[in-house]
């Protein structure tokens, strides 16, 4: 049976529900939530109006869920701007393209649920389908400018999935700032991008990468590597530290990039691409040695998981 939520759950009341018609979480027995949590938006607008009338300010953190330690900090980083944070997870169709992971991306809401009411998140937004892609819902956000390029060549849908769903989300919490990690850098320069186009009237603030001891970025993904693989994708982020540090000690962008790519191609199965961008708009640096901040970024394949990471080059 499928009970849905049409208001706020009480704080700590519990409430079961599933998203068996929401297609959110296919095959998902009945959640217990015991975290204030909404799945629509009036649900969601009524909590917030409350905060609202109490002059509160609203932190957000958009997920696609399987939360891992990197997204507690951007909640973290929230509530250190914040009165209150509002977390949402919504897997979100527009961004995968046929064939992608859609299907296979883990789907861990109980658990997702249990950190974020340890890291203190005040509200869980769990929108079904309905809430962001109601019947007949036909529009799509087309980015330019950062979209451009690295991500876009592979993944063209992407970035226009991401600033629908993204843009959506923001107009129903509109929150006074939202986070996003730069482990998705070129994501985030869209939504700066997005927000700023639009008036959405929101803060994008940028949480720095987490990272495993051996430098791996936090990834939902890496959930997908083999033991073998997960011991090389480690080296992705040598390669790019590698890459940086040779772009300030003044050697050519092409040199630094081409020292870079093969690194690359010999420790993994394939590369999308390994670039140095301009840091703010990621257009692409004039050659030579760098003359301004830029932001070096990678995409490789493991297997069948794809992984990507970046991180700043400073000119000496
Ligand atoms: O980075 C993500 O998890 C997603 O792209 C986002 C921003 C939540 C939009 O679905």
């Amino acid at each position: 049976m499928a009970i849905r939520l049409d208001r706020v759950a009480p704080l700590a009341s519990l409430i079961a529900y599933d998203y068996a018609d929401g297609r959110q979480f296919p095959g998902a027995p009945m959640l217990n939530l015991q975290i204030p949590h909404a799945t629509t938006v009036s649900a969601l607008r009524t909590r917030i109006r409350g905060w609202r009338e109490e002059r509160l300010s609203v932190g957000f953190v958009p997920t696609m869920g399987a939360l891992h330690k990197g997204h507690l900090a951007l909640v973290q980083l929230a509530k250190a701007q914040c009165d209150r944070v509002v977390a949402s997870i919504f897997v979100n169709p527009a961004q995968f393209a046929p064939g992608e992971d859609f299907e296979a991306y883990p789907r861990t809401v109980i658990e997702d649920s249990q950190k974020l009411t340890e890291a203190r998140c005040d509200l869980i937004y769990l929108p079904t389908n309905e809430a962001i892609y109601p019947d007949g819902f036909a529009t799509s956000i087309s980015m330019t400018g950062p979209a451009e390029g690295l991500e876009s060549v592979t993944r063209p849908h992407f970035f226009n999935g991401v600033a629908t769903v993204v843009a959506k989300l923001l107009n129903q919490v509109r929150p006074d700032v939202a986070v996003f990690g730069e482990k998705d850098y070129q994501q985030l320069l869209v939504i700066r991008q997005l927000a700023r186009d639009l008036d959405l009237g929101v803060n994008i603030i940028a949480g720095e990468t987490v990272r495993e001891a051996d430098g791996l970025a936090l990834s939902s993904r890496n959930a997908y590597l083999t033991p073998p693989e997960r011991q090389k994708a480690g080296h992705l982020n040598v390669i790019l530290k590698q890459f940086a540090a040779d772009l300030q000690a003044g050697q050519s962008i092409e040199t630094a990039r081409l020292t870079a790519l093969n690194a690359c191609q010999t420790g993994f199965d394939e590369v999308d691409y390994i670039e140095a961008r301009c840091a703010d708009t990621l257009a692409p640096l004039p050659p030579g040695r760098l003359r301004a901040s830029a932001r070096v970024l990678a995409a490789i394949r493991l297997g069948t998981t794809r992984l990507i990471d970046n991180c700043a080059a400073l000119p000496s």
